[in-house]
Protein backbone atom coordinates (compact mmCIF):
# COMPACT_ATOMS: atom_id res chain seq x y z
CA UNK A 1 0.00 0.00 0.00
CA UNK A 2 1.57 3.22 -1.00
CA UNK A 3 0.85 6.77 0.37
CA UNK A 4 -1.54 7.31 -2.10
CA UNK A 5 -3.93 5.08 -1.20
CA UNK A 6 -4.62 5.97 2.04
CA UNK A 7 -7.97 6.96 2.81
CA UNK A 8 -7.42 10.62 4.21
CA UNK A 9 -11.00 12.14 5.44
CA UNK A 10 -10.91 16.35 5.60
CA UNK A 11 -11.88 17.24 8.37
CA UNK A 12 -12.53 20.53 9.55
CA UNK A 13 -10.98 22.21 12.93
CA UNK A 14 -13.03 21.65 16.34
CA UNK A 15 -13.23 25.62 15.85
CA UNK A 16 -14.65 25.58 12.51
CA UNK A 17 -17.35 23.32 13.74
CA UNK A 18 -17.29 24.93 16.86
CA UNK A 19 -18.37 28.23 15.19
CA UNK A 20 -21.78 29.71 16.23
CA UNK A 21 -24.17 31.21 13.21
CA UNK A 22 -25.17 34.71 14.12
CA UNK A 23 -28.60 34.42 15.37
CA UNK A 24 -29.29 37.80 13.44
CA UNK A 25 -28.32 36.25 10.51
CA UNK A 26 -30.03 32.69 11.39
CA UNK A 27 -33.49 33.68 10.05
CA UNK A 28 -32.36 35.56 7.03
CA UNK A 29 -33.69 32.70 4.09
CA UNK A 30 -37.04 32.44 6.14
CA UNK A 31 -36.72 36.79 5.44
CA UNK A 32 -35.50 36.28 1.58
CA UNK A 33 -38.35 33.48 1.11
CA UNK A 34 -41.20 36.25 2.36
CA UNK A 35 -39.53 38.71 0.12
CA UNK A 36 -40.02 36.33 -2.67
CA UNK A 37 -43.57 36.19 -2.18
CA UNK A 38 -44.04 39.81 -1.92
CA UNK A 39 -44.40 40.41 1.36
CA UNK A 40 -42.90 43.24 2.83
CA UNK A 41 -39.96 42.79 6.03
CA UNK A 42 -39.98 45.44 8.27
CA UNK A 43 -36.49 44.58 9.36
CA UNK A 44 -36.43 45.24 13.44
CA UNK A 45 -33.51 42.28 13.68
CA UNK A 46 -30.37 44.07 12.49
CA UNK A 47 -28.44 47.10 13.81
CA UNK A 48 -27.54 48.73 10.37
CA UNK A 49 -29.01 52.57 10.44
CA UNK A 50 -30.48 54.33 7.77
CA UNK A 51 -29.57 57.50 8.27
CA UNK A 52 -27.02 59.13 5.77
CA UNK A 53 -23.41 58.99 5.85
CA UNK A 54 -22.34 62.70 6.06
CA UNK A 55 -21.60 63.62 2.74
CA UNK A 56 -18.11 65.70 4.06
CA UNK A 57 -17.11 62.02 4.55
CA UNK A 58 -18.52 60.91 1.04
CA UNK A 59 -17.27 63.56 -0.81
CA UNK A 60 -14.31 62.44 0.38
CA UNK A 61 -13.89 59.99 -2.66
CA UNK A 62 -14.08 62.70 -5.27
CA UNK A 63 -10.69 63.99 -4.26
CA UNK A 64 -8.76 61.04 -4.31
CA UNK A 65 -6.12 61.06 -6.51
CA UNK A 66 -3.79 58.25 -5.88
CA UNK A 67 -2.76 56.45 -8.98
CA UNK A 68 -1.73 53.51 -7.04
CA UNK A 69 -3.87 52.28 -4.24
CA UNK A 70 -1.62 51.24 -1.64
CA UNK A 71 -0.96 49.43 1.87
CA UNK A 72 -1.46 52.14 4.41
CA UNK A 73 0.79 51.67 7.62
CA UNK A 74 -0.77 48.85 9.65
CA UNK A 75 -1.32 51.41 12.60
CA UNK A 76 -3.14 53.38 10.68
CA UNK A 77 -2.38 56.02 8.35
CA UNK A 78 -1.28 59.61 10.80
CA UNK A 79 -3.79 61.35 9.47
CA UNK A 80 -6.37 59.25 10.29
CA UNK A 81 -4.96 58.25 14.04
CA UNK A 82 -4.55 61.88 14.49
CA UNK A 83 -7.83 62.36 13.62
CA UNK A 84 -9.13 60.25 16.42
CA UNK A 85 -6.26 61.56 18.98
CA UNK A 86 -8.59 65.01 18.29
CA UNK A 87 -12.02 63.08 18.82
CA UNK A 88 -11.34 61.80 21.79
CA UNK A 89 -9.57 65.13 23.32
CA UNK A 90 -13.25 66.87 22.33
CA UNK A 91 -15.51 64.60 22.93
CA UNK A 92 -13.53 63.02 26.44
CA UNK A 93 -11.20 65.09 27.20
CA UNK A 94 -8.38 63.04 26.90
CA UNK A 95 -5.02 63.20 25.64
CA UNK A 96 -4.16 60.19 23.82
CA UNK A 97 -0.83 59.34 22.12
CA UNK A 98 -0.83 58.35 18.87
CA UNK A 99 0.81 54.51 19.87
CA UNK A 100 -2.37 54.59 22.21
CA UNK A 101 -4.42 54.39 19.38
CA UNK A 102 -4.39 51.12 16.24
CA UNK A 103 -6.82 51.76 13.41
CA UNK A 104 -8.83 48.43 12.69
CA UNK A 105 -10.91 47.08 10.22
CA UNK A 106 -13.98 47.88 12.24
CA UNK A 107 -14.44 47.55 15.71
CA UNK A 108 -14.44 43.42 15.28
CA UNK A 109 -11.08 43.40 13.92
CA UNK A 110 -10.37 45.66 17.04
CA UNK A 111 -12.35 42.98 19.87
CA UNK A 112 -10.11 39.65 17.81
CA UNK A 113 -7.18 41.88 18.62
CA UNK A 114 -8.23 42.20 22.68
CA UNK A 115 -9.13 38.57 23.26
CA UNK A 116 -6.32 37.36 21.84
CA UNK A 117 -3.34 39.44 23.40
CA UNK A 118 -5.52 39.22 26.81
CA UNK A 119 -5.87 35.05 27.22
CA UNK A 120 -4.28 32.21 25.97
CA UNK A 121 -6.03 29.25 24.30
CA UNK A 122 -8.79 27.66 26.75
CA UNK A 123 -8.40 31.06 29.29
CA UNK A 124 -12.17 31.94 30.34
CA UNK A 125 -13.51 35.58 29.75
CA UNK A 126 -16.28 37.07 31.64
CA UNK A 127 -19.11 38.82 29.82
CA UNK A 128 -21.99 40.55 30.40
CA UNK A 129 -25.13 38.44 29.49
CA UNK A 130 -27.02 39.09 27.28
CA UNK A 131 -24.38 40.43 25.01
CA UNK A 132 -23.74 40.94 21.86
CA UNK A 133 -23.83 37.32 19.81
CA UNK A 134 -20.24 37.88 17.47
CA UNK A 135 -18.92 37.84 20.90
CA UNK A 136 -19.44 33.98 20.57
CA UNK A 137 -17.50 33.78 17.10
CA UNK A 138 -14.51 35.88 18.42
CA UNK A 139 -14.02 33.63 21.66
CA UNK A 140 -14.51 30.96 19.58
CA UNK A 141 -12.00 32.14 16.94
CA UNK A 142 -9.38 33.01 19.80
CA UNK A 143 -10.18 29.54 21.62
CA UNK A 144 -11.59 30.92 25.01
CA UNK A 145 -14.48 29.87 26.79
CA UNK A 146 -17.07 32.43 27.28
CA UNK A 147 -18.04 32.66 31.40
CA UNK A 148 -21.71 34.35 31.83
CA UNK A 149 -21.84 37.08 34.27
CA UNK A 150 -26.42 37.92 33.73
CA UNK A 151 -28.01 41.40 33.96
CA UNK A 152 -31.56 41.46 34.78
CA UNK A 153 -34.85 42.77 32.93
CA UNK A 154 -35.75 43.96 36.46
CA UNK A 155 -33.05 45.96 37.15
CA UNK A 156 -32.69 47.50 34.06
CA UNK A 157 -30.01 45.36 32.69
CA UNK A 158 -27.41 47.32 35.06
CA UNK A 159 -24.40 45.53 36.09
CA UNK A 160 -24.43 42.77 38.70
CA UNK A 161 -23.31 43.36 42.36
CA UNK A 162 -19.42 42.53 42.87
CA UNK A 163 -20.71 39.11 44.88
CA UNK A 164 -21.66 37.95 41.28
CA UNK A 165 -18.48 39.01 39.26
CA UNK A 166 -16.42 36.79 42.23
CA UNK A 167 -18.63 33.88 42.12
CA UNK A 168 -18.40 34.07 37.94
CA UNK A 169 -14.31 34.13 38.56
CA UNK A 170 -11.88 31.12 37.97
CA UNK A 171 -8.48 30.32 37.89
CA UNK A 172 -8.23 30.87 34.01
CA UNK A 173 -10.56 34.25 33.98
CA UNK A 174 -7.82 36.65 31.91
CA UNK A 175 -10.68 39.57 30.98
CA UNK A 176 -13.83 40.62 31.51
CA UNK A 177 -15.77 42.23 28.24
CA UNK A 178 -18.40 44.90 29.07
CA UNK A 179 -19.99 46.88 26.14
CA UNK A 180 -21.60 50.60 26.89
CA UNK A 181 -23.79 51.78 25.94
CA UNK A 182 -25.10 48.13 25.80
CA UNK A 183 -25.90 46.06 22.50
CA UNK A 184 -28.12 44.38 22.99
CA UNK A 185 -30.16 45.59 26.32
CA UNK A 186 -29.90 49.64 25.58
CA UNK A 187 -28.80 49.72 29.07
CA UNK A 188 -26.06 52.69 29.95
CA UNK A 189 -24.06 52.02 32.86
CA UNK A 190 -23.40 54.48 35.47
CA UNK A 191 -20.05 55.72 36.79
CA UNK A 192 -20.41 53.36 40.57
CA UNK A 193 -21.07 50.42 38.69
CA UNK A 194 -18.03 51.29 36.27
CA UNK A 195 -15.83 51.91 39.07
CA UNK A 196 -17.04 48.89 40.18
CA UNK A 197 -15.91 46.40 37.89
CA UNK A 198 -12.46 48.08 36.86
CA UNK A 199 -11.75 47.74 40.87
CA UNK A 200 -12.58 44.08 40.54
CA UNK A 201 -10.34 43.73 37.70
CA UNK A 202 -7.49 45.85 39.18
CA UNK A 203 -7.89 43.06 42.71
CA UNK A 204 -7.74 40.48 40.20
CA UNK A 205 -5.39 41.32 37.38
CA UNK A 206 -7.88 40.90 34.69
CA UNK A 207 -8.04 43.00 31.71
CA UNK A 208 -11.17 44.80 31.06
CA UNK A 209 -12.29 45.50 27.66
CA UNK A 210 -14.92 47.81 27.10
CA UNK A 211 -16.70 48.24 23.76
CA UNK A 212 -17.92 51.56 23.38
CA UNK A 213 -19.02 51.37 20.11
CA UNK A 214 -22.12 53.25 20.75
CA UNK A 215 -21.15 56.11 22.67
CA UNK A 216 -22.80 58.94 20.89
CA UNK A 217 -26.36 57.12 21.47
CA UNK A 218 -27.28 57.79 24.92
CA UNK A 219 -30.62 59.65 25.81
CA UNK A 220 -32.31 62.15 28.06
CA UNK A 221 -29.27 63.79 28.69
CA UNK A 222 -26.91 61.44 29.72
CA UNK A 223 -23.55 60.98 29.00
CA UNK A 224 -21.71 57.37 28.60
CA UNK A 225 -18.70 57.06 30.54
CA UNK A 226 -15.60 56.14 28.94
CA UNK A 227 -13.20 53.14 30.64
CA UNK A 228 -10.59 55.24 29.62
CA UNK A 229 -11.76 57.94 31.91
CA UNK A 230 -11.96 55.58 34.85
CA UNK A 231 -9.12 56.47 37.54
CA UNK A 232 -6.00 54.45 38.01
CA UNK A 233 -7.08 51.83 34.77
CA UNK A 234 -3.78 52.47 32.17
CA UNK A 235 -2.67 49.14 33.05
CA UNK A 236 -5.69 46.93 31.95
CA UNK A 237 -8.43 48.75 29.92
CA UNK A 238 -8.75 48.09 26.41
CA UNK A 239 -11.65 50.20 24.40
CA UNK A 240 -12.76 49.29 21.17
CA UNK A 241 -14.69 51.93 19.18
CA UNK A 242 -15.93 52.04 15.64
CA UNK A 243 -17.31 54.42 13.29
CA UNK A 244 -19.35 52.19 12.14
CA UNK A 245 -22.30 53.71 14.11
CA UNK A 246 -20.97 57.24 15.27
CA UNK A 247 -21.26 58.33 11.08
CA UNK A 248 -24.10 55.65 10.01
CA UNK A 249 -21.14 54.36 8.12
CA UNK A 250 -21.21 50.40 8.60
CA UNK A 251 -19.18 49.85 5.35
CA UNK A 252 -16.46 52.05 6.04
CA UNK A 253 -15.15 49.07 7.90
CA UNK A 254 -12.87 51.67 10.63
CA UNK A 255 -12.34 51.11 14.41
CA UNK A 256 -9.62 51.21 16.82
CA UNK A 257 -8.26 49.55 19.88
CA UNK A 258 -7.35 52.14 22.23
CA UNK A 259 -4.95 51.01 25.31
CA UNK A 260 -2.58 52.70 27.35
CA UNK A 261 -1.00 49.66 27.98
CA UNK A 262 1.88 49.33 25.92
CA UNK A 263 2.00 45.69 25.99
CA UNK A 264 -0.68 45.26 24.84
CA UNK A 265 -0.61 47.61 21.99
CA UNK A 266 2.71 46.16 20.65
CA UNK A 267 0.94 42.85 20.58
CA UNK A 268 -1.88 44.06 19.01
CA UNK A 269 0.31 45.96 16.84
CA UNK A 270 1.99 42.79 15.40
CA UNK A 271 -1.42 41.02 14.56
CA UNK A 272 -2.12 43.91 12.73
CA UNK A 273 0.91 44.08 10.61
CA UNK A 274 0.30 40.36 10.03
CA UNK A 275 -3.04 41.46 8.69
CA UNK A 276 -1.00 44.08 7.09
CA UNK A 277 -3.39 47.09 6.91
CA UNK A 278 -6.83 48.42 7.50
CA UNK A 279 -8.38 49.33 4.60
CA UNK A 280 -6.69 53.47 3.25
CA UNK A 281 -9.07 54.39 0.92
CA UNK A 282 -11.50 54.02 4.16
CA UNK A 283 -8.76 55.96 6.08
CA UNK A 284 -8.66 58.62 3.69
CA UNK A 285 -12.95 59.07 3.76
CA UNK A 286 -12.96 58.92 7.32
CA UNK A 287 -11.00 61.80 7.76
CA UNK A 288 -14.03 64.09 5.94
CA UNK A 289 -15.69 63.50 9.56
CA UNK A 290 -13.50 66.47 11.10
CA UNK A 291 -15.58 68.77 9.83
CA UNK A 292 -18.67 67.69 11.38
CA UNK A 293 -19.88 69.67 14.55
CA UNK A 294 -21.43 68.69 17.65
CA UNK A 295 -24.63 69.66 16.24
CA UNK A 296 -24.13 66.55 13.80
CA UNK A 297 -24.21 63.92 16.92
CA UNK A 298 -27.05 65.96 18.43
CA UNK A 299 -28.95 65.64 15.73
CA UNK A 300 -29.05 61.95 15.18
CA UNK A 301 -29.70 61.27 18.87
CA UNK A 302 -32.05 63.24 18.92
CA UNK A 303 -34.17 61.18 15.87
CA UNK A 304 -33.07 58.10 17.58
CA UNK A 305 -34.62 59.21 21.14
CA UNK A 306 -37.50 60.03 19.20
CA UNK A 307 -37.99 56.65 17.54
CA UNK A 308 -36.82 55.31 21.04
CA UNK A 309 -40.28 56.15 22.23
CA UNK A 310 -42.11 55.59 19.59
CA UNK A 311 -41.09 51.99 20.18
CA UNK A 312 -41.21 51.61 23.78
CA UNK A 313 -44.75 53.36 23.89
CA UNK A 314 -46.17 51.48 20.89
CA UNK A 315 -44.31 47.90 22.87
CA UNK A 316 -45.66 49.12 26.25
CA UNK A 317 -49.13 49.37 24.94
CA UNK A 318 -49.05 45.36 23.42
CA UNK A 319 -50.80 42.88 26.30
CA UNK A 320 -48.05 40.95 27.73
CA UNK A 321 -44.94 42.96 26.23
CA UNK A 322 -42.55 43.87 28.82
CA UNK A 323 -39.33 46.00 28.33
CA UNK A 324 -37.14 48.27 29.97
CA UNK A 325 -36.85 51.87 28.59
CA UNK A 326 -33.66 52.05 26.76
CA UNK A 327 -31.15 54.25 27.77
CA UNK A 328 -28.73 54.34 24.72
CA UNK A 329 -27.49 52.52 21.52
CA UNK A 330 -30.24 51.85 19.28
CA UNK A 331 -31.84 47.91 20.62
CA UNK A 332 -34.15 46.59 23.60
CA UNK A 333 -34.69 43.51 24.91
CA UNK A 334 -38.44 42.88 25.12
CA UNK A 335 -40.22 39.84 26.62
CA UNK A 336 -43.15 38.52 24.72
CA UNK A 337 -46.01 36.42 26.08
CA UNK A 338 -44.84 33.76 24.01
CA UNK A 339 -42.89 30.57 25.48
CA UNK A 340 -40.52 30.26 22.30
CA UNK A 341 -39.64 33.58 20.67
CA UNK A 342 -37.44 31.91 18.11
CA UNK A 343 -40.49 29.83 17.10
CA UNK A 344 -42.59 33.26 16.88
CA UNK A 345 -39.62 35.07 14.79
CA UNK A 346 -39.25 32.02 12.03
CA UNK A 347 -43.36 32.06 12.15
CA UNK A 348 -43.58 35.85 11.25
CA UNK A 349 -41.43 35.29 8.32
CA UNK A 350 -42.85 32.12 7.23
CA UNK A 351 -46.64 31.83 7.99
CA UNK A 352 -47.74 35.38 8.22
CA UNK A 353 -48.46 38.73 7.11
CA UNK A 354 -50.82 41.39 8.10
CA UNK A 355 -51.87 43.65 5.02
CA UNK A 356 -48.91 42.29 3.05
CA UNK A 357 -46.30 43.20 5.16
CA UNK A 358 -44.37 41.35 8.16
CA UNK A 359 -41.33 41.76 10.55
CA UNK A 360 -38.38 40.26 11.34
CA UNK A 361 -36.73 40.63 14.73
CA UNK A 362 -34.04 38.48 16.29
CA UNK A 363 -34.71 35.95 19.08
CA UNK A 364 -32.41 36.95 22.33
CA UNK A 365 -31.47 33.20 23.27
CA UNK A 366 -28.31 33.75 20.88
CA UNK A 367 -27.83 36.86 23.29
CA UNK A 368 -26.91 34.81 26.05
CA UNK A 369 -24.79 31.93 27.18
CA UNK A 370 -26.53 31.03 29.71
CA UNK A 371 -30.28 28.89 28.80
CA UNK A 372 -32.09 32.25 29.47
CA UNK A 373 -34.36 34.44 27.29
CA UNK A 374 -36.28 32.34 25.70
CA UNK A 375 -39.39 34.43 25.56
CA UNK A 376 -37.64 37.66 24.57
CA UNK A 377 -36.40 39.36 21.16
CA UNK A 378 -33.87 42.09 20.78
CA UNK A 379 -35.51 44.76 18.73
CA UNK A 380 -33.13 47.55 16.64
CA UNK A 381 -34.79 50.85 16.30
CA UNK A 382 -32.99 51.86 13.12
CA UNK A 383 -36.00 52.66 11.01
CA UNK A 384 -38.25 55.92 10.62
CA UNK A 385 -40.61 56.63 12.51
CA UNK A 386 -43.66 55.95 10.28
CA UNK A 387 -41.64 52.51 9.47
CA UNK A 388 -41.53 51.88 13.41
CA UNK A 389 -44.99 52.44 13.60
CA UNK A 390 -46.65 49.83 11.14
CA UNK A 391 -43.63 47.60 12.69
CA UNK A 392 -44.92 47.80 15.72
CA UNK A 393 -48.41 47.30 14.63
CA UNK A 394 -47.81 44.67 12.73
CA UNK A 395 -46.32 43.07 15.83
CA UNK A 396 -49.24 43.51 17.85
CA UNK A 397 -51.86 41.67 15.56
CA UNK A 398 -49.05 38.84 15.02
CA UNK A 399 -48.97 38.32 18.59
CA UNK A 400 -52.79 38.17 19.33
CA UNK A 401 -52.52 35.17 16.36
CA UNK A 402 -49.87 33.29 17.14
C1 LIG B 1 -21.52 45.98 20.41
C2 LIG B 1 -20.85 45.97 19.10
N1 LIG B 1 -19.52 45.88 19.05
C3 LIG B 1 -18.86 45.85 17.90
C4 LIG B 1 -19.54 45.90 16.70
C5 LIG B 1 -18.75 45.82 15.44
O1 LIG B 1 -18.76 46.98 14.71
P1 LIG B 1 -17.92 47.22 13.42
O2 LIG B 1 -18.89 47.49 12.31
O3 LIG B 1 -17.09 48.42 13.71
O4 LIG B 1 -17.07 46.04 13.15
C6 LIG B 1 -20.93 46.00 16.69
C7 LIG B 1 -21.67 46.02 15.43
O5 LIG B 1 -22.89 45.99 15.37
C8 LIG B 1 -21.61 46.03 17.92
O6 LIG B 1 -22.93 46.11 18.00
Amino acid sequence: MTVHDTIRAFALSRRALAMPASPIRKLAPLAEAARDRGTKVYHLNIGQPDIETPACMRDRLRLLEDRVLEYSPSTGTPEFVRSLQSYYTRRLGLDLAPHEILATTGGSEAILFAFMACANEGDDILVVEPFYANYNAFTTMAGLNVRPVTSRGRDGFHLPPREVWEQALTARTKAVVLCNPNNPTGTVYRRDELEEVADFCRDHGLFLISDEVYREFVYDGRKAISALELPDTADFVIVVDSLSKRYSACGIRLGALVTRNREIYDACLRMAQGRLSPPGIAQFIAVGAESLGDDYTRDVVTEYQRRRDVLFEGLTSIPGVFLQKPEGAFYCIARLPVSDAERFAAWLLSDFSHDGATVMIAPAAGFYASPLGTSEVRIAYVLKEEDLRRAIDILRVALLQF
